[in-house]
């Protein structure tokens, strides 16, 4: 009893002298960026597109908004309070304010779930985002000049054959993504966001305007923004649902971690509206960049799902003029959009190693990546060696973005609308939220319409109601009343 005591006021101390270490954001802007950075990567500009070309279009954009406006913002509000509030690592974070509202310590169990979803996300995003640095390097070599869909599809299928290519540039990215993180908030973090993301919006203007001057540009305005409703299934509402989470980097603590930077006096709902604003306008531009380009030629199909990006686009290039210098360029943005992103990712389990162990933030930096990129591995080998292993009909690869994006999000998000809805006490959250009138509304949301929509989402995307309605326990509750 006394050594834990002693033990307690031990972890104590130490995370208070760290948290007088700990580095803060020098400004709201600075907040944006890193938190706009976290938010735009390979969700924005590979995912939605294609998601929105295999749903349809018009009608799937106006979803998917419904579910940023509707469970992204009211979540994206609670995570950044309760990390500014907690000022330490997702795990302590949690474990602080559960304790401070008299609730149970197992809410620190969110914080872990966190810290092992965003080592899940990592390890594949970074073979993806390697592809995006081995497009760059080839398009800049002149391999896209003048390429038939077949050579494309072959230079594609040929770099996911070549495991030691695959090593090679996840090795690339990790080593950067690391780099940045080893460096702190302030050296780090911030100064990355603050050369990426603007560097990130001027690469996008100038694409915009290439796709403009080059594209079919009303054809893909007309694809992206033209609602057809017919063409909407309750299949494409659960995948805008569970996309609002993943482009606004929800329910793993990587919010969480950078809200506890953030200063006491900045205004959390006002900057996660910017952050959710920009996310969602980087999304719909990079559509307004694809679509046209891929329009332009009228042999390719904006259906082409996530080989749009890596086969069709680059096709779509090089029949245009200066084609292979702005697919150079278009490259180039995904691999900042995915750096910033990726960062995000490491950077909920290196604070929590360098404010719970000895090792410093540099040391935890390097062994947590190393572990991270070794698990990356299995996901590159999942298309060449090992694409026979498989487990529930899924390769490794496809089974660590279904665990971490399917299961371990949605159940991270719907932990934490319930916490900041009904564990954290309404002192704290009126506080920190400091909405006036309006946080009646938000707490509404968070409590009643997030979780159930979010718990939707999770029984859909895990199987588990489909093994439940097999059962057919549904119908006899209804039968029974
Ligand atoms: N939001 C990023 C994207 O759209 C991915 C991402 C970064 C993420 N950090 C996250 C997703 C944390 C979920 C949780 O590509």
């Amino acid at each position: 009893m006394l050594e834990n005591t002693v033990k307690m006021e031990k972890a104590g101390m130490s995370s208070a002298t760290n948290s007088q270490e700990r580095g803060q954001w020098s400004s709201r802007v600075a907040f944006i960026l890193a938190a706009t950075g976290s938010a735009v990567g390979l969700g924005n500009i590979w995912k939605f597109p294609y998601i929105t070309g295999e749903n349809g279009g018009g009608a799937f954009v106006l979803v998917y908004l419904a579910c940023i406006a509707v469970i992204g913002i009211p979540i994206m509000m609670a995570e950044t309070f309760i990390g500014r509030r907690g000022q330490q690592n997702p795990v302590s974070t949690m474990k602080k304010l559960a304790a401070e509202s008299g609730a149970s310590k197992l809410w620190s169990g969110v914080g872990w779930l966190g810290i092992i979803a965003g080592f899940i996300i990592l390890s594949f995003y970074s073979v993806v985002a390697g592809w995006a640095i081995y497009y760059v390097v080839e398009m800049a070599s002149g391999t896209f000049n003048s390429v038939t869909p077949a050579q494309t599809q072959e230079i594609f299928t040929g770099l996911l054959k070549d495991d030691k290519s695959l090593l090679l540039w996840h090795s690339v990215f990790m080593v950067m993504t690391a780099f940045v993180v080893s460096r702190g908030v302030s050296g780090g973090l911030e100064k990355a966001a603050r050369l990426l993301m603007p560097g990130l919006f001027i690469l996008l203007m100038i694409l915009l305007a290439y796709a403009y001057n080059n594209g079919d540009f009303s054809k893909g305005i007309d694809f992206l923004f033209n609602a057809d409703f017919s063409k909407l299934t309750g299949k494409s509402v659960l995948i805008a649902l569970g996309h609002s989470f993943f482009t606004l980097s929800l329910g793993m603590g990587a919010i969480m971690v950078y809200g506890s930077y953030l200063p006491k006096n900045v205004s959390v709902a006002k900057t996660t509206f910017s952050i959710a604003f920009l996310d969602t306008i980087v999304a719909l531009v990079a559509g307004m960049v694809i679509f046209p380009i891929v329009f332009a030629s009228p042999e390719l199909s904006a259906s082409g799902g996530p080989g749009l990006l890596f086969q069709t686009l680059p096709v779509a290039f090089s029949n245009m003029p200066g084609g292979t210098f702005f697919g150079f360029i278009f490259f180039i943005l995904i691999v900042f959009a995915a750096w910033t992103s990726a960062i995000s990712l490491l950077e909920p389990a290196v604070s929590w190693a360098a404010e719970n162990t000895k090792l410093g933030r540099t040391t935890s930096t390097v062994l947590i990546s190393a572990v991270i990129w070794f698990v990356g591995i299995g996901s590159l080998l999942s298309f060449n060696d090992w694409s026979e292993y498989k487990l529930f009909g899924k390769n490794f690869f496809d089974l660590s973005d279904f665990l971490a994006s399917n299961i371990m999000l949605p159940l991270g998000g719907l932990l934490i609308a319930l916490f900041a809805g009904y564990a954290v006490t309404k002192t704290v959250s009126k506080e920190e939220l400091n909405l006036g009138s309006k946080y009646d509304l938000w707490r509404f949301v968070i409590r009643y319409i997030s979780p159930i929509l979010v718990l939707y989402v999770f029984l859909e995307v895990s199987g588990i109601n489909e093994f439940i309605r097999s059962t057919g326990v549904w119908k006899s509750l209804v039968a029974a009343f």
